[in-house]
């Protein structure tokens, strides 16, 4: 009998394994040119779904009601172009050169659109969605958003890399650097200032932003010492080393996962973190735990906590083992549509592992650490911690599973995709049926993204390899830690009265603080008008000048004489306050 019962569970463990798989490839088959169809409806001018919407505009969604998502947003948009980028360039698709063109003229018209966020050099990158007419979106919003111009710089180096390549480099140097330089330049001069995360709620830092605003800033480097412009190439990559130590803080080491914002009053498990590391994915970059690859131990430690939370909190989980793939939403304490699935999340736990078996075949081994322990032993309870080469048992056992687990997500997403293939936003927790908005773009381009990764096709790196950190250790990510070693952060405030449309910058007698020049002065926060505020990280005991400015319109007023002066402490962090005068 008890040889029996094994038997049959090995067979009942196999016959699932064979469902996932079959599943999941049917599924990718069929899907795919949905999915690549789904996408290309959504963008004017002749997208079948999205009348009205300017040419190269992607809309989020037909959907006009319950909820309305007829409009572009940066961020979405973005992600969308990097996906149709990649698919161009690299060859997999040649056919989309025309709508990659005019997406880049529409990027840069609204780049100029004044918004609520300001004009284009006053914060105005920072608006996180427009009408598809190419106006301004002049509602309340959770507004700024700083990951959109990050995310759309790193569409556009893709593009701009490529055309380099091929010759085209006075297109690159004269019309498309341009336009990168303004969203470089934002993220370089604004990413240790409050943002709302990329699902619009909480006003804090975000890891995500942190993550792809450093990214942007690594690649941007590159390519601007390629173009000759070496006094951005070395503002970009001196923000990017003081991003990277940042982005390490946001690592709980104590729960084993990555906090997804510094605010909001939640656990901080969220799908933040495993987009971040799917859209920080660098093939040549290892398995590296500083810019959490997919395939480090804290990525895949993250991982497992993040897809954990869902388990018992839908009704469509339940009765799944606790080592199997599930439907996963956006974070546990998620109440939008009461709090469902998404398909874009589960999807990107598909392709996070999908990434990381990309890498462990390409590097021909596999490491498991004590970080990433409890991870692998959901596969395997007696793995320990060490090096696997790709000739041992342990290789392939986990590698077999960890492809079994990822498959097993697509397959939960092709469970719940109706016949037509058509892809929304959510689908219900307890029913499984679709929710939201219906055509997601992001949900089909989502898609795209984790069958490419199945299939094992990578794009270009983007230099995240072999970067590391010089950061101080003290703090641990609580407020007031420095940022690296050397700098400590001076908290400014500057108590102000503006007009609507006017803002308050800091500009001073060293680079940090533009050097005096009003194009590269750092913008406050207005989050507390009239005391508007920005935490500056600045080189350790160091006296520099200093002044406020205000930009209303292009113009720029300064504050009356004298320069203020101001010396910076030895260690920990302080606060200055000043009055405009
Ligand atoms: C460079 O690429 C742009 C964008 O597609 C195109 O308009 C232009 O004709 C190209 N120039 C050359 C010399 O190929
Ligand atoms: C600014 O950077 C410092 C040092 O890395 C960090 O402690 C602080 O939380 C950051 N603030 C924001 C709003 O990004
Ligand atoms: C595993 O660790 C070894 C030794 O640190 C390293 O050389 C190797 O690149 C690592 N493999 C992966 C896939 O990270
Ligand atoms: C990989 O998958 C993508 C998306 O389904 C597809 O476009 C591409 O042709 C596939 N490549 C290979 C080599 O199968
Ligand atoms: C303030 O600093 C600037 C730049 O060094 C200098 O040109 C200016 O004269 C200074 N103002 C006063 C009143 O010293
Ligand atoms: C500046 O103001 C903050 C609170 O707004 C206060 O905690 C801090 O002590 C003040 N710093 C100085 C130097 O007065």
């Amino acid at each position: 009998m008890r040889a029996f019962v094994v038997l049959s569970v090995v067979l009942a463990s196999v016959s699932s394994v064979f469902a996932q798989t079959a599943s999941a490839a049917a599924y990718a088959t069929t899907e795919a040119p949905i999915a690549k169809a789904g996408v290309l409806a959504n963008i004017g001018p002749s997208g079948s779904k999205s009348q009205g919407a300017k040419a190269g505009i992607v809309i989020a969604s037909p959907s006009t009601s319950n909820p309305d998502y007829l409009y572009t947003w940066t961020r979405d948009s973005s992600l969308v172009f990097k996906a149709l980028i990649d698919q161009y360039t690299s060859g997999i698709d040649t056919t989309l050169r025309g709508a990659i063109d005019n997406f880049f003229n529409a990027e840069k018209i609204l780049q100029q659109v004044s918004n609520p966020s300001g004009t284009v050099s006053t914060g105005g990158l920072g608006e996180p969605k427009f009408n598809i007419d190419e106006t301004a979106f002049t509602g309340a919003w959770g507004r700024p958003q700083r990951d959109g111009p990050a995310l759309r710089a790193t569409a556009l180096i893709t593009y701009a890399n490529y055309l380099y390549s091929t010759g085209n480099t006075t297109f690159v140097s004269n019309t498309l650097w341009p336009v990168i330089k303004l969203d470089l330049d934002y993220a370089a001069n604004n990413w240790n200032q409050t943002t709302f995360d990329l699902w619009e709620e909480v006003s804090s830092s975000s890891f995500f932003t942190t993550a792809v605003q450093h990214r942007s800033l690594r690649e941007g480097a590159t390519l601007a010492t390629k173009l000759g412009v070496t006094s951005s190439a070395s503002t970009y990559t001196s923000a990017a080393s003081s991003l990277l130590c940042f982005l390490q803080s946001y690592w709980n080491p104590a729960g084993g996962y990555i906090t997804a914002n510094t605010g909001g009053g939640r656990s901080g498990k969220d799908a933040n973190t495993v987009l971040t590391s799917i859209h920080t994915f660098d093939p040549a970059a290892g398995c590296d735990a500083v810019t959490f690859q997919p395939c480090s131990d804290k990525a895949l430690s993250n991982l497992k906590v993040y897809v954990d939370s869902f388990r018992s909190i839908y009704g469509i989980n339940s009765g799944i083992a606790s080592n199997a793939a599930v439907a996963t939403g956006r974070y546990p304490e998620d109440t939008y549509y009461n709090g469902n699935p998404w398909y874009l999340t589960t999807l990107a736990v598909a392709e996070q592992l999908y990434d990381a078996l990309i890498v462990w075949n390409a590097r021909g081994s596999l490491n498991v650490t004590s970080t990433s322990l409890a991870f692998f032993q959901q596969f395997s309870s007696s793995v320990t911690t060490g090096t696997y080469p790709s000739t041992s048992t342990t290789f392939t056992t986990l590698t077999s599973a960890v492809k079994t687990f990822a498959d097993g997500f697509v397959a939960v997403v092709a469970k719940y995709t109706p016949s037509s293939g058509a892809l929304s936003e959510q689908f219900d927790k307890s029913s499984g049926s679709q929710l939201s908005a219906a055509d997601l773009t992001w949900s089909y381009a989502a898609a795209l993204t984790a069958f490419e990764a199945r299939n094992g096709t990578t794009f270009a790196s983007w230099g995240a390899a072999g970067l590391t950190t010089s950061c101080s250790s003290s703090g641990s990510g609580s407020g007031g830690g420095s940022g690296s070693s050397g700098s400590v952060p001076v908290n400014f405030q500057e108590t102000a009265t503006t007009v609507y449309g006017e803002n308050i910058f800091i500009v001073g007698s060293i680079s940090p603080l533009g050097n005096w020049d009003p194009n590269s002065a750092i913008a406050l926060s207005a989050a507390n008008y009239p005391n508007w505020q920005v935490s500056i990280s600045l080189p350790a005991s160091t006296t520099f000048q200093y002044k406020y400015i205000r930009k209303y319109n292009g113009a720029v007023t300064w504050e009356s004489d004298p320069n203020r002066s101001f010396t910076t402490p030895s260690s920990g962090s302080y606060n200055e306050n000043d009055t405009w005068r």
